[in-house]
């Protein structure tokens, strides 16, 4: 891509996101600094240890409920949010604009190299161009499946996802974020739902936007996708070694979301030194 970077809050200036708790990172820093992955200032040495705020990882299938809970934990955290499946969107909704057929490699390659693409974490623009609101269509969903298979485009994004949160402070959400773009992340998490309970929230989410799809079909759907995310030979959907396993099936979103606060909260007792 020409140029594929941060609008605030992923910029300079910080933005619309609650700055980070300073005293709440604290124990992370430590650790951070301990391994000595901040980058600059030494372990004991004069200068005052450096400071990169956590990095948390949500992956999970579809449906589990990552984004509603990625954003209301990054909001009770003060950390941005980046909803990395909206990014393979966009760049989805691009390439079906721009008519590139996904199996023409080297078109695809120049799409992308002359592809801007931007985000502040949730909102998205290409070519400047704002297209938060198109991108959640079936259309999309399934061209985004397609190309999330394929190495060039994963060979763009991933490296962008990476830069936009080697800062910290940053909850990331996806398929791969824990495995692929953060395996160093301070804390992950995989969210998972039965099949059946996330059939219905998504059934239940489609006929809050009026569209109409029977139950059966929307499983369908689901399991299809899974298999695809799951199967797929390019960082396929994993729970991480290290990571947290909560399943979602019998809990609110809140109930969810204090669960991950509280195991973040655990993990920096554990850290504090
Ligand atoms: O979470 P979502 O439905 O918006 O994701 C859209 C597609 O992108 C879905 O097929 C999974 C894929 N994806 C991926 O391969 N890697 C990610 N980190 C995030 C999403």
């Amino acid at each position: 891509m020409k140029h594929l970077g941060a609008r605030e809050p992923f910029g300079e200036r910080g933005g619309m996101f609650p700055g980070v708790g300073e005293a709440t990172s604290y124990a992370f820093e430590r650790r951070l600094s301990r391994r000595n992955l901040l980058g600059g200032g030494s372990e004991g040495g004069q200068s005052p240890p450096p400071r990169r705020h956590p990095v948390i990882t949500i992956d999970g299938p579809a449906g589990a409920g990552k984004s509603t809970v990625s954003r209301e934990l990054a909001r009770r955290l003060g950390y941005r949010r980046l909803d990395t499946g909206a990014m393979y969107r966009a760049v989805a909704l691009s390439v079906a604009a721009a008519g590139v057929a996904p199996d023409d490699e080297p078109a695809l390659r120049a799409h992308l190299d002359g592809l801007t693409l931007e985000t502040d974490g949730s909102r998205l623009w290409i070519n400047g161009r704002e297209v938060t609101g198109e991108i959640r269509t079936q259309e999309i969903g399934e061209l985004t499946s397609r190309l999330t298979t394929l190495k060039p485009v994963r060979d763009t994004v991933t490296p962008i996802q990476r830069r936009l949160a080697a800062a910290g402070g940053v909850v990331l959400e996806g398929r791969d974020t824990g495995t692929v773009v953060c395996p160093d992340a301070e804390m992950k998490f995989y969210l998972d739902a039965s099949l059946d309970i996330r059939a219905r929230r998504r059934h239940a989410e489609l006929t809050r936007g009026g569209v109409s799809m029977a139950l059966d079909a929307v499983r369908k759907e689901i399991e299809t996708r899974d298999e695809q995310d799951m199967t797929r030979a390019i960082a396929p959907l994993r729970r991480p070694a290290d990571a947290i396993v909560v399943d979602a099936t019998d809990l609110t979103v809140n109930e969810v979301v204090e669960r991950m606060l509280e195991a973040v909260e655990r993990r920096r007792c554990c850290t504090r030194s």
